[in-house]
């Protein structure tokens, strides 16, 4: 079934697709290779698209950095970041750029995925960081805010988005037979709707306050303020975590897929060896504005959460 429009007349809520609907699959099996989409409708509705025959293909040498070695052991990721430095990795210099040129192939590749299946963004993403994520998640230990086993929205304490979208593009790299294994949540009008009541305003000043002591890298506007409370009540909630309506969604080693993760209900359950990469979009660019999270819980709420940055 396909979502409907998001403009329906008489005021009824937009059609937006259940747990169950959210994943769409597709057979393409390159990058770059491929028919131009045009999946952005798909994307924006907050469905999960999902390449399962769409491999990373690594080059001779290359399997060693499927290994938590590499890792330096403080961040949770080896991540390559916008500037071009690698992050959170150990080795002798010439491992480390090897280690860089994979992720640097992984970033490019995911470059010429996104051009091909959303031509409406062509020139309006922005790449963000990409990452090698070589520990199981199963045998990760975090708190409950960091803890990603947990049904959230993306939204980050020191880095505020100021409703700018976050689209992300995950390929499972695990060298066997391990699936990396989801949860996908309700839509997130239904999720915004739900959690509302208990939304706070900031305190006045405080996110100059946060900008002053270098807690966050630019000023939060209400939407980031609004984000990070969705994020921490759902995840504080185990009675939403259990009861909400949710699917599993397993992607297999070999498979790649791409969602709105500040949009899409999601949780990570197992799995091993991932690459991900972040692109920025400003919602004014969808092709419709009006599914993004900023306008959709400015409606929710009653009130302006902000002006969105460029980039964040
Ligand atoms: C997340 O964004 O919650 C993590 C996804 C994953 O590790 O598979
Ligand atoms: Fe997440």
């Amino acid at each position: 079934m396909m979502p409907g429009p998001m403009h329906l007349p008489g005021g009824r809520r937009p059609a937006q697709p259940t747990p169950q609907q959210a994943l769409r699959d597709f057979d393409d099996t390159g990058y770059a290779q491929g028919p131009s989409r045009h999946l952005e409708h798909l994307l924006e509705a907050g469905c999960v698209l999902r390449f399962a025959r769409m491999p990373f293909v690594l080059r001779e040498g290359e399997a060693r950095f499927l290994d938590p070695r590499w890792s330096n052991g403080q961040a949770k990721n080896i991540s390559l970041r916008e500037s071009g430095e690698l992050r959170g990795a150990q080795g002798q210099e010439a491992e480390l750029a090897q280690l860089r040129a994979l992720i640097e192939r992984f970033a490019q590749q995911s470059a010429q995925l996104v051009e091909r299946l959303f031509p409406q963004y062509r020139g309006k993403l922005r790449a963000g960081n990409a990452s090698l994520r070589p520990f199981e998640v199963e045998t990760r230990h975090r708190s409950w805010r960091q803890d990603d086993t947990r049904l959230h929205v993306d939204a980050f304490p020191s880095n505020p988005m100021r409703g700018v979208r976050l689209l992300r593009v995950f390929t499972n790299v695990h060298p066997g037979q391990r699936a990396r294994q989801w949860r996908v949540g309700e839509a997130f009008a239904d999720f915004a709707e739900r959690f509302a009541p208990r939304l706070r305003p900031a305190f006045p000043g405080s996110a100059r306050l946060l900008r002053l002591l270098r807690v966050t890298k630019a000023l939060r506007t209400p939407y980031d303020e609004a984000m990070l409370q969705l994020h921490d009540l759902a995840k504080a909630d185990l009675d939403y975590q259990r009861d909400a309506p949710q699917a599993a969604v397993d992607f297999a080693p070999g498979s790649t897929w791409v969602v709105f993760s500040d949009q899409v209900l999601h949780a990570v359950m197992g799995g091993q060896h991932m690459m991900e990469q972040t692109f920025y979009l400003h919602p004014d660019d969808q092709l419709v504005p009006s599914t993004a999270p900023l306008r959709v819980l400015e409606r929710v709420l009653g009130r302006d959460l902000g002006v969105p940055a460029r980039h964040p």
